[in-house]
Formats: structure tokens, C-alpha cells, sequence
């Protein structure tokens, strides 16, 4: 009986607490309905509420990835948006927009990101745009105060938006190096534009693991350059993560209190391995540089570094196996070129046949002939199964007169011509400052200004420089 009775009271409490829970499901719901809080209000606001555009245009896809987590952020809280490179149509599109937000960076000397010239030269430079009269815009730059024209592409396009009558919904947040206070203000700003930024993470600095270092190569005993090595990592736990030719790592060596250094990445994933290419950066006081005096010198096998591998969009390669490519670079500038090279080597070699189409030229630069060849076994072992059709090489130290890369195309001025009008697309990389510049001034004498620029906006001229 007692036993009895005890269940009966138990029954009592578990009706009490379910209705006490429905009731409280009840105005819980109603309170979300008066707020338009309701999934009919959510929908509600992602079908009729005007739209927010975010605009990016990115170099090295990190304003790339920052745009795409604030579409994720302003996505989540219910507002419609639309992403777009800023080169593809916007413009005309953006009329009524609640606001459109810009992520820039700035590259080469204080120029718009490769995909963006043309829209800088056509639109920015044509002056104020009638269309953006009235709307509520926002600029995030990003760039580096190391460099003279610190965020000068984000600033121009300011400058522009404000000439144009547009108006800006907070002050351009000018980025140095990804610096967590900046990065912080945008995300301030956008909770402003009623985004839920808890959903930005994974965020910018995330994505690192641990790496350990397996070996080193030299590449260049006895030169009379700072030394050049071939190095390797493996991830410390799980397998070896996917990646394309064309993109980067992000490194922090021991002791780099949080500053990554960018490396090209020199091997594909189904070589098994990681590889860099590294010189070793010699400060003005005679000692290494941090990551590359780390990689180069003072790493023990097993030692242990943070690592992430970063998709680099402007030198990854879209153009099918027909499509000539003109590869060019100096240094270092071979770890990224090699990685194409061996994406082609492994994409002939998968479909079976290799065609005269497939052609490709590689025209690098280095100073001593004797010391200075990078991957030489692999370079002569694709010219001989004609992987490689051209093999321009030049060193600087060699020659009587002073020999670069920009030297190699103005003497093959004719190929360089035939290879365009073929189709081909163009690989640059390696230093930006000495090479990069010297040949696009070759290109732009050999091929015509307007052509270069049109190749750039076509998206078949690729850099990785640096
Ligand atoms: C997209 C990209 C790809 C790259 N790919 C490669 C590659 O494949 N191979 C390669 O060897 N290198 C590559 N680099 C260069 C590499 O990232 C490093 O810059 C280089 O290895 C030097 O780094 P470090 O840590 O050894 O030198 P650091 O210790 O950073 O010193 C380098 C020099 O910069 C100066 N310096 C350091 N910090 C600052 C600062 N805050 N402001 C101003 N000056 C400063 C120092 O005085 C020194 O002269 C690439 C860079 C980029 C951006
Ligand atoms: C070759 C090179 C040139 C650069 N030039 C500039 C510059 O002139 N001004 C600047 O503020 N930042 C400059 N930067 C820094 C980039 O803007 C910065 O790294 C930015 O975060 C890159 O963003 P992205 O990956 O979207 O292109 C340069 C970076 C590189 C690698």
C-alpha cells in the first residue's frame, strides 16, 4: 500500500513539471513571436529584408576568408546576403542594399590585389560612381605597416565610396598584419549591423596545429648566395591534410610569439610530404632570420613548430591540362613553381598521354650556374619526358653582363608573344621587389601595356610574390 502511494505522488510531480514546462514553452514562444524572434519571423527577414553585400577582393584570401565569415556572421542572425569578388558585377546589383561592406587588401607597392586592376583601373579611376549615391557602406583594409603605402587600396576605395555620396556606416578599419584590435572593431562593427559573430570561429588565427620537423636539404652548397634549403614537416597526429599547388603555409617557429611567417609550399599532398623551399634571411646585424634561421639551421628532426596551410586563390591554377603555361621565378620563387610543375607532371601522367598543347616554359633565374640549381634532377627529368617543352635558365653571376629572368623574356620576346596568343597562362614567383617588377616591366614591353592588364584581369597572369 505504501508502495502504492508513493507512485501516485510521484505521477503528481510528473504531470506538475510537464505542464509547468509546456507552460513555460508556451510564453516563451510568444515572447520570440512579439519579438519577430519566431522561425515564420526568420524566414520573414531572409526573404523580403534588403540585403547586406559584402565585396572582397584578396591577394592571399585572407580578405577573402574575413568576408566569408562576416557573410556567415550577418547569414546567422537572419539577414540576406550576397558575396561577391570585386571584380565580378555588383555594382549595378547594389541599389537598395542595406549595406555593402568592402574587405580589401593591398599588395605589390601599394596596389589592389591581382583580380581587382581592373575594376581599380575602369572604376576607381573614372571617378565618382552615381550608382553608390545614399548607401551605407564599410571598409575593412588590410595590409602591413612594413610597407610605404600602408593599406593604400583599402583607402583609395574609401575615398572613392565617399566621393561617390555613399555613407559610411562606421570609419575604415585600417588592418596591420591582422592585428587582433582591428579585427576586433570590425567584429564590433558588424554585431553593430546585427550579426552574430559567435559564429566567426572558427576565426583568422585558428587552423594552426602542430607540425614537427622531419629534415633539411641544402640546395646551393657553395654559393655565393644565402643559403637555400629544401625542407620538410609532417603533422605531428592524423594524416597529412589536403592541399593544391599554388598555396602557402602559415608558420610559427618556437619563440614567434604568434607571428606567422608565409612559406610557398613546394610539394602536393600525394608526394606524402610537406616541403618548403626556405633562404635563409640574414638580418643586418649577420643573425638568421626567426622561421627561416629556425627551418634552416636550428631545427631538430621531431622539433616542434604551429603550421597552417592557407589556399592561395591568385596563384592556384583553375585552366585545364591543355592550357600552356609560362612559369617564371628566381630564388625560392621555385617552390611554388615546382609544385605546378608536378601537379602537371601527375595530371599528364593520370590522363596517360601527354600532347603538344601541354607545353610548358620555365624561365628561372638564379646567380651561379655551378651552385645554384634547385631541383635540377627533377627539372632535366621534365624536359627530357617533355613535361617541360622551353627551359630558359639565368644566372646573374655567370654572365658578363648581369643576366635576370626579365632578360630571358625580352630575348624570347617572339615565344613570349606566340605562347600568349596560344592561350597560355603565366606563373610569377619569387621575390616581388627585384623579379616580379622586372617582369612585368619585360612583359609590359614585350606584349603591350593594355595586353598585361588584360591578362591580369582575365585571371591568367598568377603571382606568388613576396
Ligand atoms: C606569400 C609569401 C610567400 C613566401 N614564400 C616564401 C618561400 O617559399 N621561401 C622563402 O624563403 N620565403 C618565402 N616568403 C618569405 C617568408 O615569409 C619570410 O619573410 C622570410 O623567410 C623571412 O622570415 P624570418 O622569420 O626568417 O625573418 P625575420 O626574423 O622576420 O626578419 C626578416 C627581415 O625583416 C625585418 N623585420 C622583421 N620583422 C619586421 C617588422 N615587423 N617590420 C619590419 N621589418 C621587419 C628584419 O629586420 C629582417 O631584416 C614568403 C612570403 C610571403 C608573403
Ligand atoms: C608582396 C606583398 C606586397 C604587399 N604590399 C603591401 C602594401 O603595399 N601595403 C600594405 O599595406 N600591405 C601590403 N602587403 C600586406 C598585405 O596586404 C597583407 O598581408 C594582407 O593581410 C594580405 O591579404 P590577402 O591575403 O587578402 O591578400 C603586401 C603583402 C605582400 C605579400
Amino acid at each position: 500500500m505504501e508502495y502504492v502511494f508513493g507512485d501516485l505522488w510521484r505521477v503528481q510531480v510528473a504531470l506538475a513539471l510537464s505542464l509547468a514546462y509546456a507552460l513555460l514553452c508556451y510564453l516563451m514562444y510568444r515572447r520570440a513571436l512579439l519579438a519577430g524572434l519566431s522561425p515564420q519571423a526568420d524566414r520573414h527577414i531572409g526573404t523580403d529584408a534588403k540585403p547586406v553585400w559584402i565585396i572582397y577582393a584578396s591577394q592571399t584570401g585572407q580578405a577573402e576568408a574575413i568576408a566569408r565569415l562576416a557573410g556567415r556572421a550577418l547569414g546567422a542572425s537572419g539577414v540576406p546576403v550576397n558575396l561577391r569578388r570585386i571584380d565580378q558585377p555588383w555594382l549595378n546589383e547594389v541599389a537598395g542594399a542595406r549595406h555593402v561592406l568592402f574587405v580589401v587588401s593591398t599588395c605589390g607597392e601599394g596596389s589592389p590585389p591581382d583580380h581587382a586592376l581592373g575594376f581599380f583601373r575602369t572604376r576607381l579611376a573614372a571617378g565618382a560612381c552615381a550608382a553608390l549615391r545614399g548607401l551605407s557602406y564599410g571598409v575593412l583594409a588590410l595590409g602591413d605597416r612594413s610597407y610605404p603605402h600602408f593599406c593604400a587600396f583599402g583607402l583609395q576605395l574609401d575615398q572613392w565610396l565617399q566621393a561617390s555620396g555613399a555613407i559610411a556606416a562606421f570609419p575604415r578599419i585600417d588592418v596591420d598584419r591582422l592585428d587582433a584590435p582591428s579585427l576586433t572593431r570590425w567584429k564590433h562593427a558588424l554585431q553593430g549591423l546585427g550579426a552574430q559573430t559567435a559564429v566567426m570561429t572558427p576565426a583568422l588565427d585558428t587552423g594552426f596545429s602542430d607540425w614537427r620537423f622531419v629534415g633539411r636539404r641544402c640546395l646551393n652548397i657553395g654559393s655565393p648566395g644565402a643559403p637555400l634549403f629544401k625542407v620538410e614537416l609532417q603533422p605531428l597526429a592524423g594524416l597529412l591534410p589536403a592541399w593544391q599547388a599554388g598555396d602557402l603555409v602559415d608558420l610559427i617557429p618556437p619563440g614567434a610569439e604568434g607571428r606567422a611567417r608565409t612559406y610557398s609550399i613546394a610539394s602536393l599532398p600525394e608526394e606524402g610530404r610537406l616541403e618548403l623551399i626556405v633562404r635563409t634571411m640574414i638580418r643586418e646585424d649577420g643573425t638568421p632570420g626567426l622561421a627561416s634561421g629556425w627551418l634552416n639551421q636550428s631545427a631538430w628532426a621531431n622539433d616542434r613548430a604551429s603550421l597552417k596551410i592557407r589556399r592561395n586563390p591568385g596563384f592556384n591554377l583553375a585552366c585545364g591540362l591543355d592550357t600552356p603555361l609560362i612559369l617564371i621565378g628566381a630564388g625560392s620563387g621555385i617552390a611554388g613553381l615546382r609544385a605546378h610543375l608536378q601537379a602537371r607532371a601527375q595530371a599528364v601522367a593520370a590522363s596517360g598521354k601527354n600532347t603538344p598543347e601541354r607545353c610548358c616554359w620555365l624561365v628561372f633565374g638564379e646567380r651561379s650556374g655551378r651552385h645554384d640549381r634547385p631541383c635540377h634532377v627533377e627539372i632535366e627529368a621534365w624536359r627530357r619526358s617533355r613535361i617541360l617543352t622551353k627551359l630558359d635558365l639565368t644566372f646573374s653571376r655567370d654572365d658578363p653582363i648581369t643576366s635576370y629572368v626579365q632578360h630571358a623574356l625580352l630575348k624570347n620576346a617572339r615565344e613570349l608573344q606566340v605562347w600568349v596568343e596560344g592561350g597560355a597562362h603565366i606563373l610569377i614567383c619569387g621575390s616581388a621587389q627585384g623579379m616580379a617588377q622586372g617582369v612585368d616591366q619585360a612583359m609590359r614591353s614585350v606584349l603591350g601595356g593594355e595586353q598585361v592588364d588584360r591578362l591580369l584581369e582575365a585571371g591568367r597572369i598568377h603571382r606568388d610574390v613576396f
